[in-house]
């Protein structure tokens, strides 16, 4: 099977990583991919988020299966365009990856399908902002309507900052606080039959112990010793499959993964948003424990083939991921440093380049990801730290408590 994956970050470099691994994989092209896909695969430059761009490189590619990994290329309707030339594509319709891309879309569809979710308000002016956060209170939770990467939520005791969060946005949702840990759950689903992936737990905030702005994600780990033991099931019974039941029933059927993120508050389980692709840096821990090959479930996704497809098979153990990020990140970054250490095994490249002399250098936000697998949380964090601390860059960061104290 030829396969196809667009993307260029840390969660495509882990996605083509398993899927040379796959033996029905015999060829693997990725677009634009990075250095470090570079070694897995032809990578081949391609407009991400054109359609008809990528759609066409489909067919010259002769690809069997397309994957696309980030959201932008959804949203823009890639995989509706590879679709029409008849090619199996795992990432769901323009229409159906609204789910992510209109948080007030997805508060609308959870509402028909009984989905728990926060109560929320969705605003455009001055006026519905103040009275959606005096009706909630604080903390203020204003989200930014579109795709903003992870950095359009803000969380904060501070009335005005919220207010000028919501101001500085076209349209926004402001919703009750939910409180309790959060889990991500990513559902495969070939648009009527789904499988959960193991849950994991990310880390959005910059800074240690949760402090500081929002990020696209500064680490995360796999499984969760302290879940409950039918938490996936209630998850898939309550959020996934009645969500995509209702998008079926739209006549939007979701092929692809439903990214399930939930809080676990003192009154249940309730969604804090879904995502239509797999999270990152989630997706890297739970790939390291993955023993099914990847490239086959993916294509049993995209081809509807998913209820025949038999039971998923993961290691024992677990794996931990630690974000090496830019200085600066999430505010802007200084970008173009040299980069030191990142060809290890378990090391992901996520925002990295070759300059003209074939240097490799330090681009965008989250730069690496380290993946350690261990027996225990705790030898699989030191195995990611062992990785992190090797690798050089000036001004790099990563926080120190990912996955500690579980
Ligand atoms: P989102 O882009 O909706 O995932 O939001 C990013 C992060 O903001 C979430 O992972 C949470 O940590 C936080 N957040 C979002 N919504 C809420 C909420 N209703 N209550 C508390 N925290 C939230
Ligand atoms: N790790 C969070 C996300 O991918 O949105």
């Amino acid at each position: 099977m030829r396969v196809l994956l667009i993307g260029s970050g840390g969660r495509e470099h882990a996605l083509a990583a398993s899927l040379a691994e796959d033996e029905s994989v015999t060829k693997l092209i990725c677009a634009p991919g990075n250095p470090g896909m570079a070694a897995l695969g032809d990578c081949v430059p391609v407009n991400q988020t054109d359609p008809a761009a990528v759609a066409s490189l489909a067919v010259t590619s002769a690809a069997d299966l397309v994957i696309v990994g980030p959201e932008a290329p959804l949203v823009a309707g890639v995989a509706d365009a590879v679709r029409a030339k008849g090619i199996p594509v795992y990432g769901p319709s323009g229409e159906a990856a609204l789910i992510e891309g209109s948080k007030a879309f997805a508060k609308e569809v959870m509402a028909a399908a009984g989905v728990p979710t926060a109560a929320a308000r969705v605003c455009k002016t001055r006026e519905e902002a103040e009275a959606a956060l005096d009706e909630f209170g604080a903390p203020y939770v204003v989200k930014d309507d579109g795709l903003a990467a992870g950095k359009g939520v803000v969380v904060t005791d501070d009335r005005a900052q919220a207010l000028a969060h919501a101001m500085d946005c076209d349209r926004v949702v402001i919703e009750e606080y939910l409180d309790g840990p959060e889990v991500s759950l990513f559902v495969v689903s070939d648009g009527k039959h789904a499988k959960a992936l193991l849950p994991a737990q990310d880390f959005k905030r910059i800074g240690d112990g949760g402090t500081g702005p929002n990020t696209g994600g500064m680490g995360a780990y796999t499984p969760l010793p302290w879940a409950p033991d039918d938490l996936v099931a209630e998850i898939m019974e309550r959020v996934a499959e009645p969500t995509l039941a209702e998008l079926a029933g739209r006549g939007k059927p979701f092929v692809g993964t439903l990214y399930c993120g939930l809080a676990l508050t003192s009154k249940g389980l309730k969604v804090v948003e879904f995502n239509a692709r797999f999270g990152d840096p989630e997706i890297q821990a739970i790939l390291a424990l993955l023993e099914t090959p990847l490239g086959g479930l993916l294509y049993a996704a995209a081809t509807g083939k998913l209820e025949s497809f038999g039971h998923l098979w993961w290691r024992e153990g677990a794996a931990v991921c630690v974000v090496v990020s830019n200085e600066g990140y999430p505010g802007d970054t200084v970008t173009g440093r040299p980069l030191y250490g990142a060809d290890e095994a378990g090391i992901f490249h996520a925002g990295t380049a070759l300059d003209t002399s074939g240097q490799l250098i330090a681009t965008g936000g989250r730069v690496l990801n380290c993946v350690g697998i261990g027996g225990s949380i705790a030898q699989a964090r030191q195995e990611a730290y062992a990785l992190a601390e090797g690798v050089k860059l000036e001004g790099g960061y990563f926080r120190k408590d990912i996955a500690a104290n579980i």
